[in-house]
């Protein structure tokens, strides 16, 4: 494996941001992956792990230590689970799957990024999230460089959660997952969105609905298009944020009709988009070289030549704002990589 010296980020993140990695290299195999983790430990450098880059904003000064772009490729099916590298791009698997009538994962069609980081955030979409088909996940244990493979049960998945972004973050690197899918499965159509583009239809092929998810996203400029402006982001910028029923009624009160979704007992969930135009910054809102999308508000985009400084003044301009308003801490749902961070 080749390491690079001083290699600018900004190209391997959907945002198009940030400044250089000290040191870069692409791992095609868990031993390339040992190799990385060897080559940071023996100079004391942090290592980021790297994959479709498309939750991510990098900061300007870049990263200091060394990035580790995971390139692990292949897909093996043996009867209904896939087993597939962490390198392979997302989309292209489930248009795959989708073609030859495997159900399981045509909401998550469109999806930016590497099959590697779906257990991770357990990334989910109009009505499906991975965790519901993830039946193992493979990985490098850093504490002994050995691989592991984890049940889904030992994966702690919740909304944009697992305990790879969570309790034991830094703590593996993920090879392979399994996905076990249902040949000629009925797709599943819970979300509103895709309820009303199938309305009165009992029956709906899995192309169809993965054809009608990619156009929704592409509507709210959440699917990477070529010279599409209000895709060059991290996709929802801010998770939907849970509250109590009380303070949900408090919003209310003040607000009449707040969307929401049920959260467990007591508790609503609040579209963090919904909050972010209530509390002033509309769709195609913008802070110099960085914006909200005119198609999305929950999507920050770089507008052209935008630093990774003047994403997080948009940020905390709107953090700030909604804090204000509702009394509630929106949280960032990418993952931030600068001088500090690493593992
Ligand atoms: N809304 C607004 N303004 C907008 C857009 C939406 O007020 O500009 C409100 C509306 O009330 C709308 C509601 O927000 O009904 C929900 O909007 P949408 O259906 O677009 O979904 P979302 O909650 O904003 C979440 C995920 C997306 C995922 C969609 C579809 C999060 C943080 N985001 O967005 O995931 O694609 O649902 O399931 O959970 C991502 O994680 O990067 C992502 C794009």
């Amino acid at each position: 494996m080749r390491f690079l010296d001083q290699i600018a980020l900004a190209p391997y993140t959907t945002f198009g941001i940030g400044g250089p990695a000290r040191y870069f290299a692409e791992a095609a195999s868990e031993s390339d992956i040992r190799e990385g983790v060897e080559f940071a430990r023996s100079r004391g450098l942090p290592l980021f792990v790297l994959g479709g880059g498309s939750n991510l904003l990098v900061s300007d000064e870049g990263f200091p230590g060394l990035v580790l772009r995971i390139a692990l490729k292949g897909v093996e099916r043996q009867g209904d689970v896939f087993r597939v590298a962490a390198g392979e791009d997302w989309d292209e698997f489930v248009t795959t799957v989708v073609a030859d009538r495997y159900a399981g994962v045509e909401c998550l069609a469109g999806i930016p990024g590497t099959v590697g980081g779906t257990p991770v955030q357990n990334v989910g979409a109009y009505g499906q999230e991975v965790a519901e088909t993830i039946v193992a996940v493979r990985a490098i244990d850093l504490r002994t460089l050995e691989p592991r493979e984890l049940a889904p049960r030992e994966c702690g998945f919740e909304y944009r959660r697992s305990i790879f972004n969570s309790t034991e973050r830094g703590r593996y690197i993920v090879t392979c997952v399994d996905y076990a899918l249902r040949k000629n499965g009925a797709p599943r159509l819970s979300y509103a969105d895709l309820k009303k583009h199938f309305s009165g239809r009992a029956e709906s092929a899995l192309t169809e609905v993965a054809t009608a998810v990619r156009n929704i996203r592409k509507a709210k400029g959440m699917l990477i298009v070529e010279g599409d402006p209000d895709c060059r982001s991290a996709g929802s910028f801010f998770k939907n944020p849970v509250v109590t029923a009380a303070h949900y009624q408090r919003i209310a009160d003040g607000a009449g009709v707040v969307p929401s979704y049920p959260a467990g007992e007591g508790r609503q969930k609040i579209p963090a988009a919904w909050l972010v135009e209530q509390a002033g910054f509309h769709k195609g809102y913008f802070l110099g070289r960085a914006g909200i999308s005119s198609r999305h508000a929950l999507a920050l985009i770089n507008r052209g030549e935008a630093t990774a400084a003047d994403v997080i003044a948009l940020r905390d301009r709107i953090a700030e704002a909604v804090e204000q308003k509702f009394g509630i801490r929106l949280e960032p749902e990418p993952v931030f990589l600068g001088p500090q961070s690493g593992i």
